[in-house]
């Protein structure tokens, strides 16, 4: 394994909780927010598959990608979602807690001299959003939307945006998610990988393993020697 010399994370589920939206969602449907955030989520990956395998023309923004499957996943709990607890849920959104540990990760790579930023599937104004609401702007630069490619990961032309934007091959980016598929991904893609295994999921059966898996996003840190 060669240097690496920056760092692009995935956003939702690695740098913000999105089951933090369970919260809300059991306010708003005591007993079913759980349910109803894991099965959010489960049908907005689905939708983004959907939409990528069929074509640019089918493209659709992930906010829009996350509003519809939130209405489909309400619809099979039978969940009665009027137009007030809907936006209220999307909100929820750009507010979504980061890890704990990730503020002191970011400012240690700063410290070292890493460069970090963000590649994910969601669309330019979401990602700003909830960037700056978890007080992240000023340490991650760039935050890479697959908007422009119109596709999603893991498509290649999507992890083809960082080499592009940071300068540097593939497999001198360190590409952290904690989705497992976005991590072999981004390994097909020629990244070197962490696979930030929170859950303790099993890995992947595709054939690729991701270059290293951690338990938290600290696990970062090991690729990069501590600052003389
Ligand atoms: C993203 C999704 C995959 O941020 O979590 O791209």
């Amino acid at each position: 394994m060669g240097p690496v010399r920056a760092v692009l994370f995935d956003a939702y589920g690695t740098l913000f909780d999105v089951l933090s939206v369970s919260l809300r969602a059991e306010q708003l449907f005591p007993g079913q927010g759980q349910p109803l955030a894991a099965l959010w989520r489960e049908k907005q990956i689905d939708y983004t598959r959907i939409v990528s395998m069929a074509g640019p023309q089918h493209y659709r923004p992930f906010s829009a990608l996350t509003r519809a499957a939130l209405r489909h996943a309400a619809a099979r709990l039978a969940l009665p979602l009027d137009a007030a607890a809907e936006q209220r849920l999307m909100d929820e959104y750009q507010q979504l807690a980061p890890y704990p540990e990730n503020l002191e990760v970011l400012q240690a790579l700063r410290a070292r001299g890493v460069r970090a930023g963000v590649l994910s599937n969601g669309d330019p104004a979401m990602l700003e959003g909830v960037v700056r609401h978890a007080g992240f702007a000023a340490l991650l630069d760039p935050l890479l939307s697959v908007d422009p490619t119109r596709r999603y990961k893991t498509d290649p032309a999507t992890y083809a945006l960082g080499p592009q934007a940071l300068g540097l091959p593939a497999h001198e980016i360190l590409f952290v998610s904690s989705n497992g598929w976005d991590a072999v991904g981004a390994t097909w893609a020629g990244y070197t990988t962490l696979w930030v295994n929170r859950s303790g999921a099993p890995p992947e059966q595709l054939g690729t393993e991701p270059t290293r898996s951690g338990r938290s996003l600290r696990d970062v840190l090991d690729f990069f020697a501590a600052a003389a």
